[in-house]
Formats: C-alpha cells, structure tokens, sequence
C-alpha cells in the first residue's frame, strides 16, 4: 500500500424526505444567499425544487435559480452561472439533480472566486478555492456528490475534461434514494454502470498489497451485481435504490481507492464518446469497459483473473489464467446487456469514421502529450485498437 491522505468532509443526510432539511442545513453551513442550481426540468416535475424552496423561505433563506444543466454539463452555462453569482452576491452553490448539476455547480463555485478564466482548472490547474456547495441528488451514478471532482464539456472544441481539489467536495449530500423512483429504467441502468465503472477504475492498480481496498470494491460490485436487476426489474423498491445510491457514494469518494495508483483510461477513452454523440457517460461506459479491458488484460492477467473468481464467481483456471480473466470481462459485458445497456458501437449511436478525430482529441487535445496513462500507457494506436474493439 502506498502513503495517502484522506479528506471527506461532507455531511451525509440520508433517507426519507431529507430534502426538508437543505434550508437548515445551508444555515449549518454558513450560506446567506444562495443559488438554487438544476438540470433540465425532472426536479420542476417532481415537486422537489418546490420543497428545497419552501425548506430555504422556512429559515428566511434568500435564493437566485438557475435551471437549464443539460446531461454532459457545458462551459456557456458555468460562465452565466458564475456572473449570476456575483451578480447577486451569492455565497452558497445548491445543486438539485444528478452529477452533470452538481458538476455544473462546483465549476461555478470555483470560477467565482477566482480571477482567470475557469478552464483553467479544465487544463490541469488545481482547484484551491471555491464557494461552499451542497447536494441534493436525484440520480446514483456519478459520485459527485461525495466526490472532489467536476467534469465539463467546453463547447468550443467540445472538448470533456475533469478538474479536481478538495475545495469542491460538497459541504453536505442531502441523500433521499425515494428521489431516484422517478428514474427512467435507462438511466438507472447508466448510473449502475457508471458506479461498477468508479470500482473498476480503482480496481485496475499497479500498487501490490491492498486487500482492504481490493475486498471493498469486491464487496460494493457484487451488491451492484444483487441490487442492480432487482432496481431494474422493480423501480420503486426503495431499499434496492437505497443501497445503490450508497454503493455510489462508496465508490467514488475515493474510500476505495486510496493507497493504490488507479486506472481511469477508460473514463478518458468514454468521455470523447459522450463529448462527440451527447450519449449518457454511463451507456459509454457500458461500451467502454469490455473493449478496454479485453485490450490491456495481458497487462496483468491475475488482477483480472481475480475479479472473475471473486466478484462473477469464475472458476479459476491456473493452467492458463487468462481463461479465466477473459470469463469475467464477458461476464461484465452480459451483465450491462442484461440491464439495457449498449454493447456496441451501432447501439450507442457512435461510428467508425470518427475514431481518429476521437483519439486526436483524447490524445493531444486540451495540451495531451500522445497518450494516456493508467493502469498501462496507451499511444494513439492503442486508443485507435480500443475503439476499434468496440464495433
Ligand atoms: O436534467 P434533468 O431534467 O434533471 O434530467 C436528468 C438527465 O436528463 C435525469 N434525471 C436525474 N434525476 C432524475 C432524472 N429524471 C427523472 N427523475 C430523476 N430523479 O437524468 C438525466 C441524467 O442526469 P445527469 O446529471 O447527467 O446524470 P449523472 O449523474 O449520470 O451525471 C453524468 C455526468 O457526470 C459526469 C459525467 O461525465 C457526466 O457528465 N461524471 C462526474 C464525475 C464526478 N464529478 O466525480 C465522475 C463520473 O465519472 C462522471 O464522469
Ligand atoms: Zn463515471
């Protein structure tokens, strides 16, 4: 295991109608004004962003809103959402909605209150201040609530690149797994795999000795693996939607991921998919993962061969190991399959044509050297090979 720190500050409200609690607690949290951030109008539908409002009146909160975050959050909305700020002297980001909000949120949080240009922090530059968020999330998927990341989409380009710095972890995650009823089955089945993916990502390490983190993520995949078709099959079973949306938060604070170098080249491989085809990161993902795997395996074919015996319940083939890490990648390809993901190219909408303005992006752009690194270093034809997999 390697040395680490360890900062999760946030607050976590969970259960059951939580969300009566954000006016108190963005009080608790030292915000006098506040800007009421959401998506595209799941949050108007439901009656949610009613009750956060009445919750703000009930402790003489004042509030500006911003709706409009599409999925695959873009800059033109960060820059007006950062004006607004300022304009209004707000000193408290509430995000209500799913990752692709609450992302929106920490961009504008941080760009506030800083100088430059916020792209900056989309280029590499470390997030070190920001104003105070909170969450109410309406979707398990991306982990940002609990995580000290934010991912956008710069129009111009349309280039999707992260920033990161413990200054963006949500002060407090109001966490009401009833929210996620309203779920369209897909989209459920896109955070189900986009939080398998945050395991997986972890997963893929190079550092030897980390069982505590290993048998986390091996625990938290085969709860997706029990829940997951049970949440597909029956939408409002609340205790399966409760575990999922924990599992999510799990997965991606980075509690399992700590003391161990990680992968996420298949994070960087998808998110030219989703910037390209405005496809969900989690139907990327579901495409994404198989093809990755399968091409980087021989890199380290017991760290596979493991995950098959453990999580999918794969015999263990000692005579030729590589068997049996092939028999869990397929058994991860049938599951995403069986939840109503795509599995190809065709079914997500992507083409072949457009692979090498795709690895161009992933490779060079936004200031890349080439290639991207991970578990393994992929050049650009490694990255060309990958998609290539995936028709
Ligand atoms: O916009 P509205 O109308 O709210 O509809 C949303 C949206 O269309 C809908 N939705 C959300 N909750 C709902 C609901 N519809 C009905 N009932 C509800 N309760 O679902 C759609 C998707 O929402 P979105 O916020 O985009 O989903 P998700 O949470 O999957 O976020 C995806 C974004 O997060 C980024 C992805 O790249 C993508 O841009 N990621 C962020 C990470 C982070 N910050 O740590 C890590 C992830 O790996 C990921 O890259
Ligand atoms: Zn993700």
């Amino acid at each position: 295991m390697e040395d680490f720190n360890f900062y999760s500050p946030t607050f976590f409200a969970f259960g059951k109608d939580r969300e009566n609690e954000a006016g108190s607690l963005v009080r608790r949290f030292g915000g006098s004004k506040v800007l009421i951030h959401y998506g595209g109008g799941s949050v108007i539908r439901s009656g949610l962003l009613d009750r956060v409002k009445a919750s703000l009146d009930k402790e003489n909160i004042p509030y500006a809103e911003l709706g409009g975050v599409k999925p695959n959050p873009r800059s033109g909305l960060v820059y007006e959402g950062i004006e607004l700020c300022r304009k209004e002297g707000i000193d408290f980001i509430l995000a209500v909605g799913g990752g692709s909000t609450i992302d929106s949120s920490k961009a504008i949080a941080a760009g506030v209150v800083y100088d430059g240009d916020f792209w900056d922090f989309y280029s590499g530059k470390l997030i070190e201040k920001a104003l105070p968020i909170g969450t109410i999330l309406t979707i398990a998927a991306a982990g940002s609530e609990g995580s000290p990341d934010s991912v956008i989409t710069k129009e111009e380009g349309m280039f999707k690149r992260g920033a990161t710095g413990d200054a963006i972890r949500p002060r407090f995650s109001i966490l009401n797994p009833a929210l996620t009823q309203t779920l369209p089955p897909y989209q459920t089945a896109c955070g189900i795999t986009d939080i398998m993916a945050h395991l997986y990502e972890r997963y893929l390490t190079n550092t030897t000795e980390v069982e505590v983190t290993d048998r986390l993520i091996e625990g938290l995949l085969l709860t997706m693996i029990h829940e997951g078709p049970r949440v597909i099959e029956d939408p409002d079973n609340y205790e399966a939607r409760a575990n999922i949306m924990w599992a999510g938060m799990m997965a991606h604070n980075n509690s399992c991921g700590v003391g161990r170098s990680q992968d996420w080249t298949s994070h960087d491989i998808e998110h030219e998919l989703s910037a390209l085809y405005d496809c969900a990161h989690g139907a990327g993902l579901a495409v994404t993962l198989p093809a990755n795997f399968t091409y980087v395996m021989k890199h380290n074919v017991m760290r596979f061969a493991q995950a098959a015996v453990r999580v999918w319940g794969c015999q263990m083939d000692f005579a030729n190991p590589e068997n049996t890490a092939r028999a869990g990648i397929e058994a991860l390809r049938r599951f995403f399959k069986s939840i109503g993901m795509p599995g190809n190219f065709e079914e997500l909408g992507a083409k072949e044509e457009d692979i090498p303005k795709m690895v161009e992006s992933l490779c060079r752009g936004n200031g890349r050297g080439g290639s991207i690194s991970g578990f393994t270093t992929l050049t650009e034809e490694d990255c060309a090979n990958i998609y290539r997999l995936m028709i």
